[in-house]
């Protein structure tokens, strides 16, 4: 695997792949990587010639106070792990390469960034299309793999290849979870081993919700309800809990088929998320 840090390296690269005919596929990563990484990499493998990962840890998309400086870094361990899943170029930027000194335009893709994790993170979405944005224009890939773990992030950054008219495939993976269901994430490092149990409540809980809306129950506030006090009784501080169109994530009408239910809850120092996305 050849490791790259600017553009200026990475450039050379990507034309001789492009004018060999070669497919290429982009994975973008904030690092420290788990199982649901390397999923998007072996999936990027099943659709490309040509694997590139990127490891950024994107500072536009946190808040004040969030944890960019605490986020795990570990280069040494991903870049080993990428070489064993066979990536072909590993793409880490330092901040000064992707933004300069005076950035003056950002990417928002406006409606869909204010629901759901936009309203306790406001700015998020903003900085989520823009880097992705960024990574896409400076690696010119073919397509592009998302996990579907981020669901609402998958939906943003699909809307935004749509309305810049991005020509680049954009590939969903289903979530990969630990045996009890919890969605795995860098995050889950924030959790002591008895919340790692509970945490995965909150994937049990969406499922159950699930379970009662294929049975019939269309009271989705409801519904929502139950589910937030749920995860409020077993200990979380539950964010949102939204019983979603799946394509364009605005409440679910009764009539409506495609369905995704979108969570958010803050358990000890972590923030998670997960969801469940099904037809009726
Ligand atoms: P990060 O959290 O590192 O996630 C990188 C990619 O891995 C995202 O597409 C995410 O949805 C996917 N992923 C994370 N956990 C997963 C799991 N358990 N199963 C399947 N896929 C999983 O998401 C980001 O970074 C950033 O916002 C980024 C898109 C890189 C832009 O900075």
């Amino acid at each position: 695997m050849q490791t790259v840090t600017t553009l200026a390296q990475l450039q050379p690269l990507v034309n001789n792949w492009r004018m060999a005919g070669k497919r290429i596929a982009l994975v973008p990563t904030m690092g420290n990587l788990h199982e649901g990484h390397l999923r998007l990499v072996e999936v990027a493998h099943q659709q490309a010639d040509v694997v590139i990962a990127s490891i950024f840890v994107n500072p536009s998309q946190f808040g004040p106070g969030e944890d960019f400086d605490s986020y795990p870094r570990t280069e040494q361990q991903d870049q080993q792990q990428l070489t064993a899943a066979h990536t072909d170029c590993l793409f880490m930027p330092s901040v000064q390469e992707v933004y300069g000194d005076n950035p003056q335009t950002h990417v928002s893709v406006t409606g869909l960034a204010s629901l759901h994790c936009g309203q306790s993170r406001p700015g998020h979405f903003n900085g989520v299309a823009t880097i992705v944005c960024k990574l896409f224009n400076m690696v010119q890939p073919h397509c592009a793999v998302f996990g579907l773990k981020d669901f609402q992030q998958y939906t943003v950054i699909k809307t935004m290849v749509q309305d810049l008219n991005i020509p680049i495939e954009i590939i969903g993976v289903e979530t990969v979870r630990d045996a009890n269901g919890l969605a795995k994430s860098s995050r889950n490092s924030y959790l002591s081993d008895s919340e790692k149990n509970t945490a995965a409540l909150l994937y049990q809980t969406l499922c159950q919700t699930r379970e009662a809306i294929i049975n019939g129950n269309r009271n989705y506030t409801e519904l929502a309800r139950q589910a937030l006090l749920t995860l409020q009784n077993a200990g979380f501080q539950p964010d949102y809990c939204n019983i979603c169109q799946c394509d364009t994530l605005l409440p679910a009408q009764t009539t409506d088929r495609a369905l995704v239910i979108l969570a958010a809850a803050k358990l000890g120092k972590a923030r998670l998320i997960d969801n469940v996305h099904f037809d009726l």
